[in-house]
């Protein structure tokens, strides 16, 4: 299983990517504003930065709705670096859209998928991934988990390759269940990464380790 970060913030992503078990990088425009980037040229610019930074797919996402818009900044935002994926939301003209993309070798993210049917959408139109939001359905009183299993299943059927990108984690028991669930990505705040290093017997034991460390150093 891949692992993106889910973050504009520059020092973040360093973090990140100096564990050394980083990925890819998924940004939209609230986590830009977050991090107080504004401005076409800054935007295009904070893209390119994070390409420096990590190795690996970088989705940066378009604001246009309308088809003509998305393919011109879709093709611009391409255009930054071989490893922008460009992020399209699931409405129809966005299905249009990937469908160009895909025929002209570009990569998408489709992104706020929330129904096993948006997804098969964006997997006919042939897009790279697909961003179910797993936390906003939690907020909704709807396991967002089950929609990984869904749509897992869904592409399994058929031999989809559209990859699983499961955004909208809140904590570590999500990607623990994005894993048993097969999704090929999880894209995560830091917090809910670094967590999956905790465990107060991991605590206890090296304290005691080091300790008789001592008996005989
Ligand atoms: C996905 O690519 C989105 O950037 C993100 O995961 C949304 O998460 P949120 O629901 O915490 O805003």
């Amino acid at each position: 299983m891949k692992f993106f970060i889910d973050t504009a913030n520059l020092e973040e992503i360093r973090e990140a990517n100096d564990l050394g078990v980083l990925d890819g990088v998924t940004t939209n425009p609230s986590l830009m504003a977050k991090v107080g980037v504004s401005g076409k040229e800054n935007v295009l610019n904070h893209y390119r930065q994070i390409c420096d930074i990590v190795d690996g797919d970088i989705s940066a996402e378009v604001i246009s709705t309308d088809y003509e818009g998305i393919i011109k900044e879709g093709e611009e935002l391409a255009a930054l670096h071989k490893n922008i994926v460009v992020k399209v939301p699931m409405i129809k003209e966005g299905i249009k859209a990937i469908k160009y993309f895909s025929d002209k070798g570009i990569r998408t993210n489709c992104t706020l998928i929330f129904s096993p049917g948006q997804a098969l959408l964006a997997a006919k139109a042939g897009a790279t991934y697909v961003s179910p939001f797993l936390g906003r359905l939690d907020d909704n009183s709807t396991d967002g988990t089950d929609l990984i299993g869904t749509i897992r299943l869904i592409y399994d059927n058929y031999g989809y390759d559209t990859q699983i990108l499961a955004a909208s984690i809140r904590h570590t028991m999500h990607i623990i269940h994005c894993a048993e669930l097969g999704a090929d990505v999880i894209t995560s705040p830091l917090k809910s990464i670094l967590g999956l290093l905790n465990h107060p017997l991991t605590d206890i034991g090296l304290a005691k380790f080091l300790e008789d460390a001592k008996k005989f150093a």
